[in-house]
């Protein structure tokens, strides 16, 4: 492996790139491939054996663009398909998901809390967060919540008004979450409506927001491997299976700054 090479990331849309965003912000000499996966979104519905499936080929293409790590930047994919995946590319790449850095995070940060998760249904009945908590920590509390309503919801633009206000409100309001210390947003869409969620909670919840710290911990492994990239920055791509001008517009949103998506069905 040699610091030039890109690092490749991936996500079932556009929700991971929150995680490309912080990643130019931390890593502005870093060149970013990014490939959506728009033509089999959403993965939280998803089975286990689809979205590894659909992670496997795309690694392959991340591969085939000689990227130097492969950044799972879906909760729900990581979830299913990181121990696969991991395996799978073995010492071509390093393989990084979104789950661990936020666990190690919390588990060194605040200890024996109590730490309350929302995702997908897919990552949250998967149990990842729990398991990969617990044992880091065996001290903390844990609950979770699926908020399935909340990616539709954030993509057709409901972010500031009175439907996103009324499901957020009826979702954060559940047993589930009460008396919670700290908020994993456990979807890389969510941090897009993270003032609401903070407001929600009368700003007394850590409402904590994978996307820098996962850029954090992707600076940490490259500058420990000496993989940081020293001399001429290659330009940022991003590819979605499943193009729409729509889509293009979203992406805005979720990357502070207007990119071209180029379509490229891995499928075909
Ligand atoms: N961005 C994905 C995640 O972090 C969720 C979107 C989906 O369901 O495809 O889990």
């Amino acid at each position: 492996m040699d610091s030039s090479q890109p690092i490749g990331m991936f996500d079932s849309g556009v929700g991971g790139l929150t995680v490309a965003s912080a990643i130019k912000q931390i890593l502005p000499n870093e060149q970013v491939i990014y490939f959506g996966d728009t033509a089999h979104l959403p993965y939280g519905d998803k089975s286990r054996d689809s979205v590894i499936h659909y992670s496997k080929r795309i690694s392959d293409f991340l591969l085939e663009q000689n990227s130097k790590v492969i950044l799972i930047a879906c909760n729900t994919a990581s979830a299913a398909a990181y121990d696969h995946i991991k395996q799978y590319v073995g010492e071509r790449a390093i393989v990084i998901n979104v789950i661990d850095p936020v666990v190690e995070f919390i588990s060194e940060k605040f200890p024996g809390s109590k730490t309350g998760v929302i995702g997908t249904k897919g990552t949250i009945h998967s149990g990842t967060y729990q398991l990969k908590l617990k044992e880091k920590d065996p001290t903390c509390q844990i609950t979770s919540l699926a908020t399935p309503m909340f990616v539709p919801m954030i993509e057709e633009g409901f972010i500031f008004d009175d439907i996103s206000n009324a499901i957020i409100r009826s979702y954060l309001g559940k047993p589930e979450l009460k008396n919670i210390e700290n908020l994993i947003l456990g979807c890389t869409h969510y941090p897009i409506i993270k003032n609401q969620i903070k407001k929600f909670f009368n700003f007394s919840v850590e409402v904590i927001d994978s996307a820098s710290i996962v850029a954090g911990y992707v600076q940490k492994i490259l500058s420990e491997k000496q993989l940081l990239n020293q001399g001429k920055k290659g330009e940022n791509q991003f590819f979605v299976s499943d193009y729409t001008e729509y889509f293009e517009k979203i992406a805005k949103v979720f990357f502070e700054e207007k990119i071209n998506l180029k379509l490229l069905d891995l499928w075909k």
